[in-house]
């Protein structure tokens, strides 16, 4: 971070086999290795991989793993700051341990520090106990989706769902980026290349394809602009950061010279909120915030608003150096609270590429401009699993990287990942090369058609995983140590996942693998594919041919799945010899705020057979 002074520091120890996530969306996690982790929401302007930090996506928020237990520790303090990690190192028997250490060095703001304790689960229930429940994404937003940065007009955009559509691949979600907009201004479209695009949205709507659009909250500052005049009105000073003389501040993004509303003062929220009613009438089924940090260009420095611009930071008033932090995550309420006036009767749709503790109750997240590359594979994993456990359980990478063009192998891969993470966008560049499933070739289409038909085919789970996430906070995507934190073994282990209870993940993220190790929990586990059974804890070699990652089912599991007619099956898993299993089901309660029932199904031996049951029903 450009560091302003330090005003307070605060130093802990852990002990030396402890592990550190979280902060927030990291590139180099999952476990966070000794560095110093900015808390400074940042464009990386155009491209990050590993090496870049910080992120859009900065939190207070730490997560610390050790034999002794499990603790997340949040500062709440959205001022400018960074965190120091070292790991310790164990003395081998020696007796002569060197405990790990953190620091925080905050450049201002109050020292008000939480810790939750518990096992994993109970730390995340905690956690969102205090600072909300997760969104519940409706239905169609845990299906496929597609975006690019400039489709340019309407029939390029129903070549790509037709395109879809012809090869019988499902798909969800549109996404339309800044260049819909009439001259990349915000609220607008343009009319040459959208004439219709109402129209266009029911279309696509009856064939099963909602809209998203895009939201960037600056504002072309031009007198004139219906939105920058609005903006203007709003209150006795108009509803944009002004500098501490009093000026409005002047930034730069995509419409050129731009102003930026201060979403910390209420009324300005209010404001911004209905403007998401003129995105409802062109047809759009959700939203996607983005340059939120917020961003403004510059060739050097900071690219973002001058620290002494002044917010209303609802009432209190400060600085950007303590509103930068939370800029996005005001935006986020704003939205979600004008989608919520406007559609009361439907569950708003949001995710934003900016945010702080506490976002998830308005929606999720996306990594934002992963760089092309095996390296930037593997940082949309670590942002997806550090962004869970800072309580945001959405989100998911642009599938094949944001800019240059993926081999064909880099983009299945990518895919295959994307398929079993909750966000599954792919999103390019405007300069980058094609993203659609069959630019690869016939087989990397096969491949990728497989990918999609299993993601629809777990859409029941996903949507139970959705539950679970909003009544315990526990993500879908769980690192490996979730259910073992006492494992040392676990804590190290980077390169796969827990998917909710039932499925253990296993991407690949090199270049040629065709078969790789597996970090094993305790219990017995499946290869999804083979249905061969491995017992942990331990290593194991599966294969992981072109076609597919290789998945493990929990023996004992009950995953709710879409069956061949569309309705509901349960795929189950035999327990182990002498074991007993079971799983949750939450089904789809629609769109809108319906409780949805929990369903506890436990599953037995009974001699020769495996018994299902649902507990407490009648006649089982
Ligand atoms: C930012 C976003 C990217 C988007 C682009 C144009 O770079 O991260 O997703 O395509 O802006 O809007």
């Amino acid at each position: 971070v450009g560091g302003g002074p330090v005003r307070w520091v605060q130093r802990s120890e852990v002990p030396a086999d402890a592990r550190f996530f979280g902060l927030g969306g990291r590139a180099a996690g999952p476990r966070l290795r000794d560095g110093v982790y900015g808390l400074w929401n940042t464009d990386p302007g155009g491209r990050f991989g590993p090496g870049d930090d910080p992120l859009s996506l900065t939190m207070p928020v730490q997560v610390v793993v050790s034999d002794a237990g499990t603790h997340l520790m949040f500062h709440d303090n959205s001022w400018a700051g960074r965190v120091v990690l070292r790991e310790g190192e164990e003395g081998a028997g020696s007796g002569h341990d060197r405990p790990g250490a953190c620091e925080v060095r905050m450049e201002g703001g109050p020292l008000r520090c939480w810790v939750v304790a518990g096992t994993p689960a109970r730390v995340l229930q905690g956690w969102t106990a205090l600072t909300g429940a997760p969104a519940l994404p409706p239905s169609w937003a845990l299906g496929p989706q597609h975006a690019r940065w400039g489709f340019g007009n309407e029939e390029e955009v129903r070549r790509v769902v037709d395109g879809y559509r012809e090869r019988g691949l499902p798909l969800s979600v549109l996404h339309l980026d800044i260049d819909h907009y009439d001259a990349h201004r915000v609220f607008t479209v343009d009319r040459a290349r959208f004439p219709a695009l109402p129209t266009l949205a029911k279309e696509l709507r009856e064939d099963g394809v909602r809209l998203v659009s895009i939201v960037d909250p600056a504002v072309k500052a031009e007198p004139g602009d219906a939105v920058f005049d609005a903006g203007a009105a709003v209150g006795e000073r108009g509803a944009y950061v002004r500098d501490a003389r009093g000026r409005v501040v002047v930034g730069e993004v995509w419409p050129g010279a731009s102003v930026y509303p201060d979403f910390t003062d209420p009324l300005v929220r209010d404001w911004w909120g209905s403007l998401y009613e003129e995105r409802l009438a062109q047809g759009f089924s959700g939203v996607w915030h983005d340059m939120n940090e917020p961003v403004s260009f510059a060739a050097f420095g900071d690219p973002s608003l001058p620290r002494s611009a002044r917010h209303a930071l609802e009432g209190v008033g400060g600085d950007h150096r303590e509103a930068h932090n939370v800029y996005a995550l005001a935006m986020a309420r704003a939205g979600y609270e004008g989608l919520l006036r406007f559609r009361p009767e439907e569950r708003p749709f949001l995710f934003s590429r900016s945010g702080w503790a506490g976002m998830q109750r308005y929606g999720g997240t996306w990594s934002g401009d992963v760089s092309t590359g095996w390296p930037g594979l593997r940082a949309s994993l670590s942002l997806v699993v550090g962004l869970g456990l800072c309580g945001v359980p959405y989100s998911g990478p642009d599938v094949g990287g944001f800019d240059g063009f993926p081999s064909p192998e880099l983009y299945l891969r990518w895919f295959q990942l994307g398929a079993y993470l909750p966000l599954f966008r792919t999103h390019a560049a405007i300069d980058a090369g094609r993203r659609e499933p069959w630019e690869f070739g016939p087989e990397v289409l096969e491949h990728a058609r497989a990918a999609l038909v299993e993601r629809e085919r777990l859409r029941p789970y996903f949507v139970t995983l959705s539950q679970v996430a909003r009544m315990t906070g526990a993500p879908y995507v769980r690192p490996m140590w979730w259910g073992a934190p006492g494992d040392r073994a676990l804590r190290e282990c980077e390169d796969a996942f827990l998917l909710g209870d039932a499925l253990l993940v296993a991407p690949v993220l090199e270049a040629g693998t065709r078969r790789r190790a597996v970090r094993l929990p305790r219990g017995r586990w499946y290869d999804t594919a083979t249905g061969r059974a491995y017992e942990g804890p331990g290593r194991v070699q599966v294969d992981a041919p072109l076609s597919r990652v290789p998945v493990l089912a929990r023996a004992g599991a009950v995953i709710p799945v879409r069956g061949a007619d569309g309705g509901p099956e349960l795929e189950v898993w035999a327990p182990a010899p002498g074991c007993t299993g079971g799983g949750l089901v939450v089904r789809d309660p629609g769109d809108g705020w319906a409780e949805a029932a929990v369903e506890r199904y436990v599953t037995r031996w009974e001699g020769d057979r495996v018994v299902v049951e649902r507990d407490g029903a009648e006649g089982g």
